[in-house]
């Protein structure tokens, strides 16, 4: 009776990892009222600055109120419904979007395409980039939510390259060479490559070396390069985030095809704190891909009212300067925290620069060296220690024993009860003798070079 999409479950909310969800809403973690409950750890939320944005709210009550200069506003963004966005808003973005890289670059409003959200933002791009069928190439781990975003509606495929910790999960000419011939054996024809800079899930900045090395293959497969740069506002830490647009630039490839296939998606969702308001974005230098994503953004308008709230709140020159360095400053403060607590409980994480959360070794933790082993632990993890973290499996890690832990979505307090419950847990198991051996081997089979991996604070 329905439809096939209706019918099938490639969407991935049914995936086993909902038990995670499901856990949590049956049990959540209350300092006062519930303190034995589960703690969420999933959700790459930034709530460390609502103080910031509500503080100038209080000092712009005209803003919320719609006025400008104390005259009412309501009836035009009443009425407002051009998908070609608010001017003043798409200044003050383009505006941002510089000022989050240095100011190196400047970006055009009318290359820039507003969506409600990244989430849109992606999947626009593949239907504006791909058939049915054909693939783009996506280096492992990945964000979870591409499944959905890039695949379901479309029908364009995703086809790993496989990263390894062996160099700290960085793509190389023959990963991506590999994932090109493995879609070649599917039939799959290849349509670019997407990237996430600063990565989700491992938040570490693409270096110059990677980024080149993509552009020289976007170069000679003659494909697209879709860079999600959601994250390049966390960047709290050396090395400064650069833009493949940035690169592009530098090698001076205005004229080239490859300036063509360059596209950027952003959003208003992680540093900004505010993934509720669904403010996404499309950066492209390719005319038909800004003029088809415009029309296709009628899916999905970003509401007048967010536009004028934010275009006020952006174009205030001193509170972005404030907010962006207090916020980084908090991110990292508070990642130090995750960083000693995991490290405190024997567990490392993957040296990182940026983002809401970590990535985290928990290789030997494992009862045995695979990805059943990981569920085995992770469930323990959600619902013995009332942690609720996400198993690297769900991220398509080739590895098992990674896992996701977010950190900004909580006080220093739940972080500090998320942490000693770590320890309390990684104790006991230490302390039982079945496991000891096991342990030994894998710790020495897995013994990867420890440069990647956050030694100091
Ligand atoms: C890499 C990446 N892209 C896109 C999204 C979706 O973001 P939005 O809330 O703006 O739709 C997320 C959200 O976690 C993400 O991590």
């Amino acid at each position: 009776m329905l439809s096939r999409k209706a019918s099938c479950d490639s969407h991935g909310q049914d995936s086993s990892y909902f038990l995670g969800w499901q856990e949590y809403e049956k049990n959540p973690y209350h300092p006062v009222h519930n303190p034995a409950g589960i703690i969420q750890m999933v959700l790459a939320e930034n709530q460390l600055s609502f103080d910031i944005i509500e503080s100038w709210l209080q000092k712009n009550p005209d803003i919320l109120g719609l006025k400008r200069d104390g005259v009412s506003l309501f009836r035009s963004l009443a009425l407002f419904q051009d998908y070609h966005g608010l001017p003043d808003f798409k200044n003050a973005l383009v505006d941002y979007m510089a000022k989050i890289r240095g100011n190196k670059i400047k970006f055009a409003p009318n290359k820039l395409v507003l969506t409600a959200g990244a989430t849109p933002a992606n999947e626009t791009l593949m239907f504006c980039l791909a058939e049915p069928g054909e693939a783009f190439l996506l280096p492992t781990p990945y964000y979870p939510g591409f499944d959905r975003d890039l695949k379901w509606r479309t029908g364009v495929e995703i086809v790993p390259i496989h990263c390894s910790s062996s160099n700290g999960f960085r793509i190389t000419s023959s990963t991506l060479e590999q994932a090109y011939q493995q879609a070649q054996k599917l039939n799959l024809n290849v349509k670019g490559v997407l990237v996430t800079n600063p990565s989700h899930p491992l938040v570490i900045t693409m270096n110059r070396a990677e980024l080149n090395l993509l552009i020289d293959f976007a170069i000679d497969y003659n494909v697209h390069i879709v860079s999600d740069e959601i994250y390049s506002g966390t960047v709290f830490d050396s090395p400064k985030f650069v833009s493949v647009i940035e690169l592009v630039m530098e090698r001076k490839l205005y004229d080239a095809d490859i300036w063509n296939r360059i596209h950027i998606v952003y959003s208003l969702s992680k540093v900004l704190g505010v993934p509720g308001f669904r403010v996404g974005m499309i950066y492209s230098n390719n005319e038909t891909v800004v003029t088809t994503a415009t029309k296709m953004s009628s899916f999905g308008m970003v509401s007048s009212q967010t536009q004028f709230l934010l275009a006020s709140l952006l174009s205030d020159e001193k509170f972005t300067e404030k907010y962006m360095k207090e916020t980084q400053r908090r991110l990292k403060r508070q990642r130090e925290m995750l960083v000693s607590g995991l490290r405190n409980a024997g567990i490392q994480c993957l040296k990182s620069n940026a983002g809401l959360f970590c990535w985290v070794d928990m290789r030997h933790l494992l009862r045995w060296d695979s990805f059943e082993a990981e569920k085995e632990l992770w469930k323990k993890i959600v619902c013995e220690v009332g942690l609720n973290i996400s198993a690297g499996s769900s991220c398509h890690c080739s590895e098992p024993g990674w896992f996701r832990i977010c950190f900004a979505n909580m006080s220093q307090d739940t972080l500090r009860v998320a942490m000693q419950r770590m320890k309390a847990f990684t104790d006991s198991r230490s302390s039982a003798v079945e496991s000891a051996t096991v342990y030994r081997l894998r710790t020495l089979k897995h013994a990867a070079s420890p440069h990647y991996f956050l030694q100091d604070l």
